[in-house]
């Protein structure tokens, strides 16, 4: 057995949502209020950028008066127990595993702080509301930036980097997401190929997703995911050759 396996881990929504963020499809989630066609495509935001920009201001306060919980900092404790061969993929645009921690983070959906201008195509880092009035700090275009988040038909960030790490993963978690969205939907197949153990931690168990994975861990993630990292530790920590 590897001394230093290989750990991939994928988050989405589920691990924030013991943080005050809600999720995408749950019963009270974001997709049950808004259009995905309407504030997650860039034809939505070409029809209307200030319906798109007040749906993302409000996510930006949100998450940053949101903190980080259990789940996130034991995520960050196992990166330190693992320092060199964890990679954390999150399909989640607030930054609760930064703060809490984690350092090798890609967010492949993209992040809340950072905005892209349409004139210049630069990104930059960004706190507060994005208006029409909005300037972009690197060519001055007014109304011109949008969030720097991945929408419905544009491709996800960092995939080279992230197929990579699955095809050398030892150890891959999927936790608080529901699977139904590509490509990271396909992360435990390639896991899988490369002969990694596959762990899913949810709330609850997905039919859609519970044979394609080694082992399922129900319950809330602020209890599992820390059970679930002392163990991963404590397993690694025992073997010596
Ligand atoms: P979803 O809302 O689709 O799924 C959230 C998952 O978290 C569900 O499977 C829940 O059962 C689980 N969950 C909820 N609370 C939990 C808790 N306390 N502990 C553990 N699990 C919990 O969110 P995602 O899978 O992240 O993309 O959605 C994937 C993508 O779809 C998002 O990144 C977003 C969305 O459209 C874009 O906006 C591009």
């Amino acid at each position: 057995m590897n001394i230093t396996p290989n750990i991939v881990i994928l988050t989405g929504a589920g691990i924030s949502a013991e943080s005050g963020l809600e999720t995408f499809r749950g019963s009270d989630g974001t997709w049950n209020k808004y259009k995905v066609e309407d504030v997650a495509t860039p034809e939505g935001f070409a029809r209307s950028p200030d319906l798109v920009n007040n749906f993302y201001n409000k996510r930006r306060h949100d998450a940053a008066n949101a903190r980080p919980n259990k789940a996130h900092l034991a995520l960050a404790k196992l990166e330190k127990n693992f320092p060199h061969s964890f990679l954390l993929v999150t399909q989640n645009v607030d930054d609760l595993h930064e703060r809490a921690g984690s350092k090798n983070v890609l967010h492949m959906h993209g992040t809340l702080n950072h905005v892209l201008c349409l004139t210049c195509h630069k990104r930059a880092e960004w706190k507060g509301d994005v208006t029409a009035e909005s300037i972009c700090p690197h060519c001055h275009a007014k109304a011109s930036l949008r969030p720097d988040i991945v929408w419905f038909g544009e491709i996800p960030f960092y995939m080279e980097k992230i197929e990579k790490a699955l095809s050398q993963a030892d150890i891959f978690a999927a936790i608080g997401t529901s699977g139904l969205v590509y490509p990271a939907a396909g992360f435990v197949g390639l896991a899988r190929q490369a002969g990694a153990e596959c762990f899913e931690i949810n709330l609850a168990t997905n039919p859609a997703t519970y044979e394609l994975f080694d082992e399922v861990i129900s319950g809330p993630a602020t209890k599992t995911a820390p059970d679930f990292v002392d163990n991963l530790i404590a397993k690694y920590s025992q073997v010596t050759d």
